[in-house]
């Protein structure tokens, strides 16, 4: 006996065997009742995601029962756009106010960026009780917490998929995936344009400030590229991701962030000779304490998975206590990877408009877990890799490994590939797994010795993904 109810659990009918419901046809779709959306910011996302919404428009009909209709759309230039035609009329604003104020839209996808209009439309559509979708890491790194508690307080909700990875649905895997698992490591590479970087300066040989001229001319950097090779915009995706993973609050000052500005052509020669490559890794891991968080360049064995993550493409891996090791691989930018992760979330918060089943899984950990403070990266502990450029002369390696005992840090091998300067010369020292505040403590003093020619490098090295 099967027995039919509805999303509130009253049984409508019973049945001794169970038809499944043939989908309905695109026709008879399109006369049920809408979901109304109001696009705001017509750039590369939201662009990129009218037109997923015209092109898709059949599909994500008939996956969710009901028609998704984009009633207005917003951008400073909005009358210089061309919105999709197979989207049917669609009103044009360009203040914000008119997109979040109107009757027909249910959904509001805030696709400006940055941290104050993106605040003023996001505290706009709550005042009208309108739901949030929003690819904005930015804000939601910064006070995404703070937002999701008025947005739950308004009976809306508020959802950020495109925030992280652009097309890889991270969100939805911590959220409901892997939700009953206990995460106990996240790494990521979160940051397209500094692995482009870094990719392309391992199979060229070409120094950072030329591929990444390159990548300016070619649209794949900003003309101010701190955000990407500062390591600033990965941080911000690392304190959604792990504030989600871990349960707790967490924001991006908690987070110890180094730039690839240091990395050059022959640090990967000296990495390839010790079977690994150069990324910047966005780490979370657990340890008795506390959580260390960290977004820097690290050196990754040659043969793990995440080393193979090439160009702009974004992965995430996750090491659960219980499913233990999954791995996550997509674009992490671009108008239609990024689009397809707004439409998914309009998609979810208007099935939960249409049929009253709120899924409304914090993605601020409200619940404080409180288990895994924030500790500094200090308290890290694992191998290390120094690379030098000396000005040559006798005694240098005695002096080094002189401060290097004066912390108790042991050197494991001293690396040096043929060079024809003796005025620029590199080598590379790796050392025993140690604690981050010795190895800093030691690059301090060898950074007042004379024969250096700039401070030494340290990148951890990461164990085995
Ligand atoms: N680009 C990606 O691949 C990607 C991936 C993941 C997440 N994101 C995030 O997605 C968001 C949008 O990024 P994007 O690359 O699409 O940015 P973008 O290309 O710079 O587009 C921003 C849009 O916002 C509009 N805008 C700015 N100020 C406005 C205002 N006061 N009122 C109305 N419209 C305004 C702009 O209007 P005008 O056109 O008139 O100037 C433009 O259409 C950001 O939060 C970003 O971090 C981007």
């Amino acid at each position: 006996m099967f027995f039919i109810v509805n999303p509130t659990g009253e049984t409508l009918a019973t049945a001794d065997c169970y038809v499944a419901p043939r989908a309905k046809p695109v026709a008879m779709i399109a006369n049920m009742q809408h979901v109304g959306v109001g696009v705001i910011g017509l750039g590369n996302v939201g662009m990129g995601t009218l037109d997923v919404l015209a092109e898709n428009a059949d599909q994500i009909a008939l996956k969710l029962g009901f028609r998704l209709r984009v009633a207005a759309v917003c951008s400073r230039s909005v009358h210089q756009k061309t919105v999709p035609e197979a989207l049917g009329p669609v009103d044009r604003a360009t203040d914000w106010r008119e997109i979040v104020a109107h009757p027909e839209v249910d959904i509001v996808a805030e696709l400006v960026g940055g941290t104050s209009v993106a605040s003023d439309i996001i505290t706009g559509a709550i005042a009208h009780k309108k739901s949030v979708v929003t690819a904005n890491k930015e804000l939601m790194a910064a006070c995404g917490s703070e937002i999701w508690d008025r947005a739950i307080r308004a009976g809306i909700n508020l959802a950020m998929e495109a925030s992280v990875a652009g097309g890889i649905p991270i969100h939805a895997v911590l959220r409901e995936g892997i939700s009953g698992d206990r995460v106990v490591a996240l790494y990521g590479i979160l940051n397209g344009t500094s692995n482009y970087i870094l990719t392309e300066m391992e199979t060229r040989g070409a120094p950072l400030e030329e591929v990444l001229t390159e990548a300016q001319r070619m649209g794949y950097a900003e003309a101010d590229p701190s955000a990407d090779i500062d390591g600033f915009d990965a941080r911000s995706k690392l304190a959604i991701l792990a504030a989600l993973a871990f349960g707790e609050k967490i924001t991006p000052a908690d987070i110890f962030v180094e730039g690839i500005r240091r990395i050059s052509p022959m640090d990967f020669q000296y990495a390839h000779q010790l079977g690994h490559t150069i990324r910047l890794i966005c780490a979370a891991r657990q340890t008795p304490d506390g959580l260390i968080l960290s977004v820097r360049p690290a050196l990754i064995g040659l043969k793990t998975i995440i080393a193979g993550v090439q160009g702009a493409y974004n992965a995430v891996w996750v090491k659960g206590r219980f499913g233990e090791d999954t791995f996550y691989y997509g674009r992490g930018a671009g108008p239609l990877p990024t689009g397809v992760a707004v439409v998914s979330d309009l998609m979810r918060v208007a099935r939960e408009i249409r049929y009253g089943r709120p899924e409304r899984v914090s993605p601020f950990a409200h619940e404080r877990l409180g288990e895994y403070k924030p500790l500094s990266v200090t308290r890290e502990k694992c191998a290390y890799y120094l690379r030098f450029r000396v000005e040559d002369q006798p005694g240098i390696i005695a002096r080094l490994a002189g401060i290097l005992a004066e912390q108790h840090i042991s050197l494991e091998a001293v690396l040096q590939l043929p060079c024809e300067t003796k005025h620029d010369l590199p080598f590379v020292i790796t050392l025993e797994p140690t604690y981050e505040h010795a190895v800093r403590e030691a690059v301090q003093k060898m950074s007042n010795l004379d024969f250096l020619r700039e401070p030494p490098l340290a990148l951890p090295m990461e164990p085995p993904l």
